[in-house]
């Protein structure tokens, strides 16, 4: 939840390589407004996710690009290759620069969604998720999936590479596994990260962020930890400036 007070930002904030997106699951548009004018300029990227963009749709996405944002829309799809293909249609006016599909929607939905991103958004990098970062073990195999959750990340990633994705979403803890198996240009964005102190939630494959970028991700999605601290611009920049170091 954002505190509506502005702080002043006391750390100063240097670049890395490692991105970090803000993934903007708040309750109201107001709630976004305030957070994103606390973070201000340090902040490069958001996630919108399904919260804000049922609630919100277009308006969320204008009111970032307003801000200079980029935006990563994690709308999840997982459909039929049709219903995939046309969704990603609809959403070809938006300046969306990464959209999410899953890719146990299978290879023939990803290989036409990939065609039809080239077509209708060139420039948006198209990712599959693999394993939601809070399934485990455990819960893959109430869902019937045998494989343990690295075979199983590992199958997806490389399928979602084969059909043309230009990037796949993954727990940090995959990320040495999936590096040297996937191409340089393959985008590993991660989500599952928690600063040490921050609470897990409903999170379960995660690290901290410093050690996912050692671990090899282009992209770190962090929502609660930045939304739910005391001044979330302070605790951006602290979380920047360790990347950086
Ligand atoms: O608040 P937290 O840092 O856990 O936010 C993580 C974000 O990343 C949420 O918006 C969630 O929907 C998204 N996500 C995830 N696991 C995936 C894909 C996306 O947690 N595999």
């Amino acid at each position: 939840m954002a505190h509506p007070i502005n702080h002043t930002l006391s750390v100063p904030v240097t670049k890395s390589k490692t991105e970090v997106i803000l993934a903007l699951d708040v309750e109201t548009q107001d709630q976004a407004n305030v957070i994103l004018d606390q973070v201000g300029d340090q902040l490069t990227w958001v996630k919108i996710g399904l919260q804000s963009y049922l609630r919100d749709g277009h308006k969320i996405i204008k009111q970032c690009i307003e801000r200079d944002k980029k935006i990563f829309l994690d709308l999840k799809l997982h459909d039929i290759p049709n219903t995939m293909s046309k969704a990603i249609e609809s959403l070809s006016s938006l300046p969306i620069s990464m959209l999410t599909v899953h890719t146990c929607s299978g290879p023939e939905a990803l290989a036409l969604c990939a065609k039809t991103a080239e077509k209708c958004m060139p420039e948006t990098i198209l990712l599959g998720v693999t394993v939601l970062t809070s399934m485990n073990q455990e819960n893959l195999r109430s869902i019937g999936v045998i494989n343990t959750t690295e075979q199983q990340v590992i199958t997806l990633a490389e399928l979602a590479q084969s059909s043309g994705l230009g990037g796949v979403v993954c727990s940090p803890l995959e990320l040495p596994l999936l590096r040297p198996k996937l191409s340089q240009e393959i985008k590993l964005v991660t989500p599952g990260i928690r600063p040490i102190g921050s609470e897990k939630g409903d999170q379960k494959r995660i690290m901290t962020p410093k050690e996912a970028e050692i671990a090899g991700a282009n992209y770190l999605v962090i929502g609660r930890p930045i939304l739910a601290a005391m001044n979330p611009a302070n605790f951006l920049a602290k979380i920047q400036s360790e990347l950086a170091t």
